[in-house]
């Protein structure tokens, strides 16, 4: 399957379902401990103020989790829609609307970033920039920290958002943790940490967590990718 879903469709997707994502996940119920601790992990390799920006942190369930670990978290995401249940729910913390793809802040200025489930409705053309974005507004020595669903291939998503009444197309792009890593590296990152774990009872897919320090300015360096190195098979750890 070929689909290449813009920015657009996905702010109007986002938009659409806001209230209905925001009641349903309120904090961070569906995350497990082993995902908990990652998210302490990235945390305790911050350098100071850390100064995290949720990038994609949709009505911003887990900036008080961030805020608890010692952050000082401000939050962005692509649908106004979402940010405005950030600002009603969450407002003791700063949150825009700005897009993954060109971060509305100036280099340097985070020592984490970290994206929950944020680039998983953007394609793989999409991403290099969104690598490059996390770089360029970090602090040499930050960290990024990635969640997503593992796999190949994309995904249809709408459906579960149908059942509660919203017309909606969306779709999912998956990606190995492998794929993503050597992403990383590519980008000027060094992964550090990463969880890879199999699908819980209610949900369809596996899950990865991966951490990445930010290494060098010179995001050039590694040249092109090999193609067939992102294709490559998820592996199984
Ligand atoms: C699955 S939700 C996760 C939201 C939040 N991180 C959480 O865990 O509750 C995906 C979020 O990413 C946002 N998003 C998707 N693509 C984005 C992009 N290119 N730039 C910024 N936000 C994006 C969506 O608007 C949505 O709020």
């Amino acid at each position: 399957m070929s689909i290449c879903q813009d920015e657009s469709a996905v702010q109007c997707a986002y938009d659409e379902v806001a209230d209905t994502y925001a009641d349903h996940f309120r904090a961070t119920e569906p995350e497990l401990p082993i995902e908990l601790a990652m998210i302490e992990h990235f945390s305790s390799l911050l350098p100071d103020p850390r100064r995290v920006l949720d990038a994609g942190c949709g009505a911003g369930r887990m900036m008080p989790l961030l805020d608890a670990l010692g952050c000082r978290v401000d939050g962005m995401d692509l649908s106004p829609g979402m940010v405005r249940r950030a600002q009603a729910d969450h407002g003791q913390f700063h949150s825009q609307v700005g897009s993954l793809t060109a971060l509305p802040f100036p280099d340097h200025a985070f020592d984490g970033v970290f994206s929950w489930y944020s680039t998983i409705h953007n394609p793989d053309d999409d991403l290099a920039r969104i690598l490059r974005e996390a770089h360029r507004v970090l602090r040499p020595g930050g960290a990024l920290l990635l969640a997503f669903q593992c796999g190949e291939g994309i995904s249809d998503v709408s459906e579960g958002y149908r059942r509660r009444g919203h017309d909606i197309t969306l779709h999912r792009y998956n990606r190995t943790a492998e794929q993503m890593s050597v992403r990383l590296t590519h980008t000027g990152f060094d992964e550090t940490a990463r969880l890879v774990r199999r699908a819980a009872a209610h949900e369809r897919s596996d899950q990865a967590v991966l951490i990445a320090t930010s290494t060098t300015n010179d995001i050039s360096r590694h040249g092109r990718i090999d193609p067939s190195v992102l294709s490559a098979p998820a592996s199984r750890r």
